[in-house]
């Protein structure tokens, strides 16, 4: 372990398996924390499980369906089970469905907006009350550019994310006195799977790395003064908002 500024908290982390997610999960991990990491695809949690073990820390991954109200519930008790405590969450997991609006579907908008700001819902009323117990714990939630912005052919994708940034500026303020700190991060392009889905016009050489998001997360999850950062904004060089 690089550092042990999360020494003996436990983490969750929600589409831990690829992408963004991953590269959380192994910056926490590297910080000391215990990582939960839950998604679909098991393959992607044991890889990622072996090789948070490989670098001496401590790792558990749980098959998690975020569209699933029980499933959500079962994270949030095993982790407990297992560790005995809960201190940080991070909802990173996310879909996009693109296109014009005109196009979209009924299911396509309650399963995008089901992944992308219910399950972040759900996952966040089931562990207060166990971030609660701790005299410092954390939500970080990971919107998106679109989540301030509109960009066309991403109506669902920014109605969601505009949900999550809702949720998050509401939710701070009704736990903050219980030492609860919610933060909300904002990315432009990450060189991920997503991001060749999403803008395949992008030169995929300009984006920004999962682990420069990982930083920004794990400076948040550590800390200790009485600052309150609400969102964090990250873009990646080609699109300064001030230039
Ligand atoms: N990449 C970008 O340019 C960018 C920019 C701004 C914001 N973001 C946001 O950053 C987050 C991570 O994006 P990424 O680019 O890393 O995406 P990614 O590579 O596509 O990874 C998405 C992760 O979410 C998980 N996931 C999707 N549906 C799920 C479900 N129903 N239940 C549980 N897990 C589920 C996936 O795992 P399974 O499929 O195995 O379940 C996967 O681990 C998302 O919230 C995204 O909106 C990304």
């Amino acid at each position: 372990m690089s550092n042990e500024l999360l020494a003996g908290k436990a983490a969750i982390v929600t589409g831990a398996g690829r992408g963004i997610g991953r590269a959380v999960a192994l910056t926490m991990a590297r910080a000391g924390a215990m990582v939960i990491s839950a998604s679909r695809t098991a393959e992607e949690l044991d890889a990622l499980t072996q090789e948070i073990e490989s670098l001496g820390g401590k790792s558990m991954p749980l098959i998690t369906d975020l569209s699933s109200e029980s499933d959500i519930h079962r994270l949030v008790e095993a982790t407990v089970a297992a560790f005995g405590r809960l201190d940080i969450v991070i909802n990173n997991a996310g879909i996009g469905i693109y296109g014009p609006l005109t196009d979209m579907t009924i299911e396509e908008w309650d399963m995008v907006m089901n992944i992308n700001a219910r399950g972040p819902f759900l996952l966040c009323r089931e562990s207060i009350p166990y971030l609660r117990l701790q005299e410092r714990s954390y939500i970080v939630n990971i919107a998106s550019v679109v989540g301030t912005k509109g960009y066309a052919g991403q109506s669902l994708y920014s109605a969601s994310k505009h949900a999550l940034m809702g949720m998050s500026k509401a939710l701070a303020k009704e736990v903050q006195h219980d030492g609860i700190r919610v933060h909300a991060i904002c990315p432009g392009g990450v060189d991920t799977a997503m991001a060749g889905q999403s803008r395949p016009d992008l030169d995929r050489s300009v984006l920004m790395q999962p682990e420069e998001i990982a930083d920004a997360v794990l400076f948040l999850v550590t800390r200790r003064g009485k600052a309150v950062i609400d969102e964090i904004h990250l873009h990646r060089e080609a699109s300064l908002p001030w230039a």
